[in-house]
């Protein structure tokens, strides 16, 4: 494989460093003049191969964490705070606000993402486009959930006027391979419902949110949105100790969640919102259509380098199939073309994990060491920044690339006989997200969908996994996630039902009335948004 640099298109050339030297706290873009890291990207724009330095971001410390911790505890205020005693129609347009100045930031996102996360061009398009869309239809779940709470209901003599408000301060964590989407849809929801936020951007992907930050600065008020940088042990550590994080949401691994989670000394007050580790399966049967299934499974597989928490993670073919799968798939792996994000019809693109290859490389070898091919020319082959997917079989359960969650451009196949084999697995699995089920026969067909709906939260049918469209919902069993994610079921992840009732009397009827009559509260009100 070749490591040649493709000329780089002017547009997308790094002309110049971006040092992000300030940080959000407060309402202000905090200068930082301390310790800095700096950002690589493990894309060469010589043509020995180099990794590019894209720029530096600040380190910031214990204090700088506290400061951000405080300014989301002043911006909520005890509950007295300016946003989250805000009318729902002033949230809406600090929000409009917020995305109409980011629409204009799309093509510097788009060209960060394509240098600091390798994600190819159509990709990476589709990722500002789809996080663009889904503000829009936050905003407008919420309307209709604000509309809905637009009345008061009476139940045996007691009025209640029941809506959702906020749980308080969000620790906001979001995962590298989707370091604008998948931060956003929590950072998103959580903010629209009156919470206050402490982001901190990915491990990777960081710089990309620095043409975001004057337009948080200038369409909250002041504290609602605090963006700090550096290691999440040193950040988010003491600002989950102090046991003032009402919610952490975080779209990353069990592990650093589990690790969080511990440090948080009132464990009732913390709720999460967690979207983690999977091992896709995808189970292909006798009788499915097999072009459909290799299609389906590339796409699965192999699209973002297999950088994808749904991605399809491991591959069952009926034994009687298999042969014929391994041929037509493999074929179609080594037909996939490798090269920098912006280059067309490229679908491989660099790892930007500097460690990435060996790891993939040690799961490779493992395998062959304990019985298992590999069935593709291209498998295996590495250059500085990539190894080409290899495709395995017959892999078996002792094999770490059965066992772990790869991430990566790596693809375990296992033949099965009786379907009971794979169900078994998926049984005894660690995870719970998704699973992409080929066939045709309905009464095959339909006794699996009966029970794989209770092993997983989606079952794709001649489908590869994914999360989208984002209205759906977007959650798993076990160490796959903790609450559920679409666009109405954020809404609700991110608040709590809390209502003010009052029994029904004269006196009291007097004071509603006059309360909606005046308009005097925020939350006591039966206007209806269009
Ligand atoms: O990393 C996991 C993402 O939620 C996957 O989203 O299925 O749209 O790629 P996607």
């Amino acid at each position: 494989m070749e490591t040649k640099t493709a000329e780089i298109p002017d547009n997308y050339k790094i002309t110049g460093l971006t040092h992000q030297n300030s940080y959000l706290v407060s309402g202000e873009l905090k200068e930082w003049h301390g310790e800095t890291a700096e950002v690589y990207s493990t894309i060469s724009s010589t043509e020995t191969y180099k990794p590019t330095l894209l720029g530096t971001i600040p380190q910031l410390g214990e204090e700088e964490a506290q400061s951000a911790l405080n300014s989301a505890l002043e911006a909520f205020d005890k509950g007295q705070g300016l946003w989250p005693t805000m009318k729902v129609e002033d949230r809406i347009v600090c929000m409009t606000k917020f995305v109409e100045q980011m629409k204009t930031k799309r093509d510097e996102v788009v060209k960060l993402l394509m240098w600091e996360i390798g994600k190819n061009l159509p990709d990476s398009e589709k990722e500002f486009d789809r996080t663009v869309d889904y503000i829009y239809d936050t905003i407008e779940a919420y309307k209709q959930i604000d509309r809905d709470s637009a009345k008061f209901e009476k139940n045996d003599g007691v009025y209640a006027h029941i809506r959702r408000g906020p749980l308080g301060v969000v620790l906001c964590l979001g995962p590298y391979n989707y370091p604008l989407n998948e931060t956003f849809s929590l950072l998103i929801p959580a903010l629209i419902m009156g919470n206050t936020v402490i982001f901190k951007p990915a491990k990777h992907g960081v710089l990309l949110i620095s043409p975001l930050l004057e337009a948080f600065q200038s369409s909250f008020p002041k504290g609602v949105v605090n963006v700090v940088y550096g290691r999440g042990r040193v950040l988010a550590t003491p600002i989950m100790q102090s046991g003032k994080i009402d919610v952490l949401a975080l779209i990353g691994n069990s592990k650093s969640a589990n690790a969080l989670q511990s440090q948080h000394p009132k464990g009732n007050r913390l709720r999460m919102v967690l979207g983690l580790e999977a091992k896709n399966p995808a189970i292909i049967l006798p009788d499915a259509d097999l072009d459909l299934a290799v299609d389906e499974c590339i796409a699965g597989t192999l699209s973002f380098n297999g950088q994808r928490c749904t991605a399809l993670k491991v591959i069952y073919v009926h034994e009687s199939v298999v042969e014929e799968f391994n041929r037509r798939f493999s074929y179609k792996v080594d037909q996939l073309k490798f090269g920098n994000p912006w280059e067309e019809g490229v679908k491989l693109t660099p790892l930007p994990e500097v460690d990435k290859p060996a790891y993939i490389q040690e799961l490779i070898d493992d395998a062959v060491e304990k019985g298992a091919a590999i069935l593709n020319d291209k498998g295996g082959e590495v250059t500085e920044n990539f190894i080409y997917p290899a495709v395995l079989f017959p892999v078996s359960k002792e094999m770490r690339v059965f066992q772990e969650e790869q991430f990566g451009p790596v693809i375990p196949v296992v033949s099965f006989k009786d379907i009971e084999e794979p169900l078994d697995d998926m049984a005894e699995s660690n995870y719970g997200q998704q699973v992409s089920l080929f066939g045709k026969n309905v009464h095959t067909l339909a006794p699996l969908i009966d029970t794989l709906v209770n092993l997983v939260c989606r079952v794709n049918l001649n489908s590869s996994c994914q999360r989208g469209p984002d209205v759906y919902p977007f959650t798993g069993r076990k160490d796959s996630a903790y609450g559920t994610l679409s666009v109405h079921d954020a809404l609700r992840s991110f608040s709590i039902r809390t209502f003010v009732a009052s029994k029904d009397n004269a006196y009291n009827k007097a004071i509603l009335n006059e309360l909606l009559d005046k308009k005097v509260s925020n939350f006591i009100s039966t206007d209806y948004i269009l």
